[in-house]
């Protein structure tokens, strides 16, 4: 078990002004903020980054989106991190996201759902490593 996971704050919730207001969901939930940066993807390092799904239909569909506008790009540290923030941001299709969780209250639709997490620790890591440099992930205690 890992202690650290990947998230993003994805386009439609910094253009709707809700970056801050996740933030501080992140921080409710007991996550040291390792790094995060504000970044607009380039449409490559979106293709790059979700190169799982390429062979998915609505591949051209995320990856325009994603380096549609600004994104915040996270390392978050707790225990059990990967599970912790999946249970925090709720399930990928907001329609089913649990009450409280962050889909629910800020996705759109299950292409336009707010947040992104690692799905498992293996990829938490690659994750972080597509975005981080490991001396730009600052333990605080
Ligand atoms: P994320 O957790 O970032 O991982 C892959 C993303 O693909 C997912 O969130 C969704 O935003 C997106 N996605 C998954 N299924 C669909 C779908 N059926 N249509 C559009 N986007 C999808």
């Amino acid at each position: 078990m890992s202690n650290r996971t990947f998230a993003i704050i994805k386009p439609d919730a910094v253009k709707a002004g809700n970056t801050g207001k996740i933030y501080d969901r992140i921080l409710s939930a007991g996550f040291n903020i390792l790094s995060a940066k504000l970044i607009k993807m380039t449409i490559d390092q979106a293709k790059g980054f979700y190169a799982v799904h390429a062979e998915r239909p609505f591949y051209g569909e995320l990856t325009e989106f994603m380096s549609s506008g600004q994104s915040m790009v996270l390392a978050l540290e707790k225990e059990n991190a990967v599970l912790a923030w999946r249970d925090t941001i709720g399930a990928t299709n907001p329609d089913e996201a649990a009450e409280g969780t962050i889909r629910k209250d800020f996705a759109t639709s299950i292409g336009e759902n707010a947040v992104h997490g690692s799905d498992s620790d293996e990829n938490a890591k690659i994750e972080i490593g597509f975005f981080f440099t490991e001396s730009e992930l600052i333990a605080n205690h």
